[in-house]
């Protein structure tokens, strides 16, 4: 990542000293470049140069306003999965035109206001969800866009809690009940089928398990299609992996080269495409620094315990999950291996497990690839507030959001009369 980068001993995001960061804005604390996320929609867009195709950054990855906004102004549009996601999305200016709605467990309430809004698709996740989208909208005296999500039941090779497109899940329409799905949807009064979906998982670091999929879907544009169906758009979804500690995931543009390929061969070239990308647009762009609060040597371990936790970054205790640990100053302190854990009570608290570092007290660390999955994952266990987070550009630094404190956390609670 050529945005986070060592000057002599000091770690930069862009042209910004992150050292000068934590002192002047306290930690834990979110530094992102926007130079590379723009870097990582580049490579999607390079991928389709020439193509109808629109990357809609699936928010959840990171849904502070000021990114969605830079993603927005970029061309992109929006996968969202909740009524939340959906006002957020609406808060940072983005048309509703630009919205595209996932999940497997919409609501009534959710169903409404995204049509009383007038999102781009709903990509449905089950007959029942069908029958009852139908009748929202017919109450509304509208026409639902509808994509089916279909399972497409290829082996992603990932972390089993992020594999979404194996038989075994609870996403998606089995790919044996899809034409009749479709045909069913085709049926009824308060539906447009406009396209297709699916999502086979997340992290992957393979190229194969997309391009079996491709294959599964087009098989099955084919049979929808044949029966009368048309499919305006294919929705490939997301998935695409980043590199945590030395993973090599394709490269956006060459993935796409080979998925177009395909598309192409079987005469589907001319079909809008819609990808959902989270990670693999922002996971690299940002990091967490965070200060050494004591250094606690032990008989079988040693512990450098910071002021970031599992509730900053939950991704090392929900998923075992790596993230790489660098100090800000790089110093001549003897290195030790310790276990990185955070102050919160519990033992799954950890951020990493032994690490060679040379720290001290007081001294910064950065927690790298935090860009996805870290502060939209951050809760106040422990009543911590939730960190503050910054987008840097250049040599600018813009502050996105300010640290939570306790107020903030207490604003919706009520005393006992
Ligand atoms: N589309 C749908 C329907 C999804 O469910 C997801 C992610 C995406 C797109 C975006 O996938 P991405 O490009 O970010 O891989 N919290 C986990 C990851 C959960 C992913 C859930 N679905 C983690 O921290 O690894």
């Amino acid at each position: 990542q050529p945005q986070v980068h060592y000057r002599g001993d000091e770690l930069y995001v862009e042209d910004v000293r992150l050292a000068d960061l934590a002192r002047e804005h306290g930690t834990p604390l979110f530094v992102y470049s926007k130079a590379s996320m723009l870097a990582a929609l580049a490579a999607y867009q390079r991928g389709f140069a020439g193509r109808k195709a629109k990357v809609c950054y699936a928010m959840k990855a990171n849904s502070s306003l000021a990114i969605l906004q830079l993603f927005a102004r970029a061309g992109c549009g929006f996968d969202i999965v909740s009524g939340g996601e959906l006002e957020r999305v609406l808060a940072a200016g983005v048309p509703a035109g630009e919205i595209i709605f996932s999940g497997v467990g919409k609501t009534r309430r959710e169903m409404r206001r995204a049509l009383e809004v007038g999102i781009r698709c709903f990509n449905v996740e089950s007959e029942a969800e069908l029958e009852v989208l139908s009748a929202v909208a017919v109450e509304m005296g509208k026409r639902a866009p509808v994509s089916l999500r279909v399972n497409p039941d290829v082996d992603p090779k990932t972390h089993p809690y992020i594999s979404t497109g194996l038989k075994g899940n609870k996403f998606g329409i089995a790919h044996k009940d899809a034409l009749l799905a479709y045909q069913r949807a085709a049926q009824l009064p308060g539906l447009q089928v406009v396209g297709i979906d699916c999502h086979i998982g997340s992290q992957i670091t393979f190229m194969s398990p997309y391009l079996d999929a491709m294959d599964r879907i087009l098989d099955l544009v084919d049979s929808v299609e044949r029966a009368g169906i048309r499919l305006h758009h294919i929705d490939f979804g997301g998935g695409l992996g980043i590199n945590y500690t030395g993973e090599q995931p394709p490269a956006a543009d060459a993935l796409w080269q080979q998925l177009l390929a395909k598309l192409d061969a079987r005469g589907y070239g001319d079909r809008e495409l819609m990808i959902e990308p989270g990670r693999s647009l922002v996971g690299n762009a940002g990091l967490c620094v965070t200060e050494v609060l004591y250094l606690k040597p032990g008989e079988q371990k040693n512990f450098c315990i910071v002021d970031a936790a599992m509730n900053d970054l939950p991704r090392p205790a929900m998923y075992e999950a790596f993230h790489a640990i660098v100090p800000l100053a790089r110093n001549e302190v003897k290195p030790a291996t310790f276990d990185v854990v955070g102050p919160v009570c519990e033992s799954g608290d950890w951020i990493g497990r032994d690490r060679k570092l040379s720290v001290e007290p007081g001294e910064f660390l950065a927690v790298l690839s935090a860009g996805a999955y870290c502060m939209s994952m951050a809760s106040n266990y422990n009543a911590r507030g939730r960190p503050a987070e910054l987008l840097v550009d250049g040599s600018q630094v813009h502050m996105i959001r300010e640290r939570e404190d306790v107020a903030d956390q207490m604003r919706k609670e009520k005393l006992l009369p």
